[in-house]
């Protein structure tokens, strides 16, 4: 039997302060695994212009301030912000007026690799305005970061004109306590997900949710400028009951669960470390998400709708069983890698890996053609 324990981290530690996803630029980062929710933004593109043209053209004295809320460690924050900042510049343009300058702040918690991504932002500016808008090398805007939980304020009130976050408010800021305590009837024995669980585990995650995404509007409706927008996208389902959690659950719920259970059958961990591990993700239906955002009552809804995002998986092969397990076990890892590595340490976390890794091979045609992702995308103005 393997010595259980080694390098784990504090397993009680808050979540804020140790979720990320897998930074640096390494074959399993969220840098290199994050062609799928680039394909998935750009394809909601028409959707974020349309809240581009819904924000108020403030004086162009001021600075026109843009916020990505979980923006990582890719390049896909900084693809989305130059969209967002070039559209508003057009806008300006044909209103004929002079563009304001521009800031972006990026925000994500704490422990993300905000190294990794100041180094893929370009430098800024050329000499004038016109010139950085028009080099592709060059951005347009002052960049700073922003660590914290956007479950709370993070901006000065009424500072920020445009809030973006995409892929992100599916995450939990905590696992609920009851889905780990084996007294109550909401504990999630044998599994590390909600998908197929208890309604009690469900409705426990559901609520977690409902109270988190709570104190994100309350917070973002005292920062946001007056005429100011909200455009967010979070991982959704179709499915009216919770303990369907559609494409999140045959990620999370299927291969990833089944490694799990390996590593207790060949005796590397115990089932309790396993039933501790619980992925802090929900996947909300759109009542779910449009129950919360009405009670808040700070924001009228423009757009909420569920959108088809496509496939998880991205892969140069299609008919490689082989890559396409490798794709699933990396996808996986780039945005859950950090947890298991602090709830089981490096080793055996490459050791699970590598059978979510075999698994996922042995399924490949079937997940590349179950395995979809749907979003809930929201489009909101201050009431
Ligand atoms: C899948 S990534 C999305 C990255 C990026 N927006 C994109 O489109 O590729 C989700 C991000 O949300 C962040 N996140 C999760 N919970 C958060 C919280 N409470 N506050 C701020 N960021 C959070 C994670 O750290 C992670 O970087």
């Amino acid at each position: 039997m393997a010595p259980m324990g080694d390098n784990v981290v504090v397993s009680n530690m808050k979540l804020e302060r140790m979720l990320s996803m897998k930074g640096g630029k390494g074959e399993a980062s969220y840098a290199n695994n994050s062609q799928a929710q680039a394909q998935h933004a750009r394809s909601m593109l028409h959707l974020l212009t349309e809240a581009l043209d819904g924000v108020r053209l403030s004086s162009p004295e001021l600075p026109f301030v843009v916020a990505d809320l979980g923006c990582s460690c890719g390049s896909n924050t900084i693809y989305m912000v130059d969209v967002i900042i070039k559209h508003m510049t057009k806008r300006y343009e044909e209103g004929g007026c002079e563009p304001p300058e521009f800031s972006a702040f990026f925000s994500d918690l704490p422990s993300n690799d905000f190294n990794t991504l100041f180094q893929l932002l370009p430098p800024y500016g050329g000499v004038s305005m016109e010139e950085c808008l028009a080099s592709d090398n060059h951005r347009s805007y002052f960049a700073a970061g922003v660590p914290g939980s956007f479950y709370r304020r993070l901006f000065p009130a009424k500072s920020v004109d445009m809030f973006y976050s995409a892929f992100s408010l599916h995450w939990l800021s905590q696992v609920p306590d009851v889905v780990l305590d084996k007294r109550s009837t909401a504990y999630n024995k044998g599994k590390i997900f909600i998908h197929g669980a208890k309604e009690t585990t469900a409705n426990a995650y559901k609520k977690q949710f409902q109270s988190d995404l709570g104190g994100f509007m309350r917070s973002r409706s005292k920062e946001m400028k007056s005429g100011g927008s909200m455009f967010l996208v979070c991982l959704g389902r179709t499915c009216s009951d919770p303990t369907d959690q559609g494409g999140a659950g045959l990620l999370f719920g299927t291969h990833f669960q089944d490694a799990w259970n390996d590593l207790v059958k060949e005796g590397l961990i115990t089932s309790e470390k396993r039933d501790k591990f619980n992925i802090p993700v929900y996947a909300p239906s759109l009542d779910d998400f449009k129950e919360v955002v009405e009670a808040d009552g700070s924001f009228i809804i423009n757009k909420l709708e569920v959108f088809r995002g496509g496939s998880p998986l991205v892969v140069n092969h299609p008919g490689d069983a082989a890559e396409i397990g490798r794709a699933l076990a990396n996808s996986c890892r780039s945005v859950s890698g950090v947890l298991v590595d602090a709830h089981i340490g490096d080793h055996l976390s490459d050791e699970l890996f590598s059978r979510v890794a075999s698994r996922a091979t042995s399924q490949a045609k079937e997940l590349l053609e179950q395995l979809q992702f749907f979003h809930i995308v929201a489009s909101l103005s201050l009431a």
